[in-house]
């Protein structure tokens, strides 16, 4: 048995938080019968029906995308831009793990389980985000000290993570670093750069926990195996 608002959205119908909020405002069924109670127990013998939407177990489908620069990580845009959905040949009701700006690249997983998005998204089950950033200026040893030990964004400091740089040239005066860290705020590399002075010109994410897009060109993407899934599944029950 496990609580509605987490079976909703396991089902990745929405946030937990959203689930909440459609359960107190009576949007929520359980076998026919609307339930305004937050800590409900169901389990798959249970219908659930949300704004009037049958939740349905569904077939899991899990992609790693190389995602482009110029598209919008998200499921629909107001615009009319392309997003990283529509580069994914599925029937299935997939939408992105995390985000990456329109002007990064590189590793993003999209799904229809909600359940593991979740998880992977939690900063608490530290799964590696790591990310190459070219940079305008000389990146010395003490802000690299920096950035692994955290800086302060917004009044709050960014947890622990690990820095290197992987390469200075003198001509352009840019550095390439390596980045690695847990967390995914907006922007979050961008302005963990901006706090000790540095742009970033260019951004990439080399990997997410043991999956990188090596040999992934820009717009590819590769459907992950089961092998794969319980592996994710594992690294955030570590
Ligand atoms: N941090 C950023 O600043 N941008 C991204 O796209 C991802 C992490």
């Amino acid at each position: 048995m496990e609580r509605l608002q987490k079976v909703i959205a396991n089902f990745g119908y929405t946030s937990r938080r959203k689930a909440e909020e459609l359960i107190l405002a009576g949007k929520v069924k359980v076998n026919g019968e609307v339930v305004k109670e937050l800590g409900t127990k169901v389990d798959s013998s249970d219908t659930i029906e949300v704004e009037g939407h049958v939740l349905e177990n569904k077939e899991k489908v899990y992609f790693l995308l190389n995602k482009p620069r110029g598209v919008i990580t998200s499921v629909t845009d107001d615009k009319d831009r392309k997003t990283v959905v529509d580069l994914i040949n599925t029937d299935k009701r997939i939408y992105p793990v995390g985000r990456l700006d329109y002007d990064t690249t590189g590793a993003l997983l999209l799904t229809n389980d909600g359940e593991l998005a979740n998880l992977l998204m939690h900063p608490k089950n530290e799964i590696d985000k790591v990310y190459v950033a070219k940079v305008k200026g000389l990146i010395g040893k003490k802000e690299l000290t920096t950035l692994a030990n955290g800086v302060i964004i917004d009044g709050i400091k960014t947890s622990k993570g690990k820095a290197r740089i992987l390469k200075y040239d003198k001509k352009s005066d840019t550095s390439i670093v390596e980045l690695t860290i847990h967390e995914g705020k907006n922007h979050q590399v961008k302005n963990m750069f901006k706090a000790i002075g540095y742009d970033v010109l260019k951004l990439k994410r080399e990997r997410i926990a043991f999956l990188d897009v090596k040999g992934l060109n820009s717009g590819e993407y590769t459907i992950l195996n089961p092998k794969e899934v319980k592996k994710l599944y594992n690294e955030v029950k570590k």
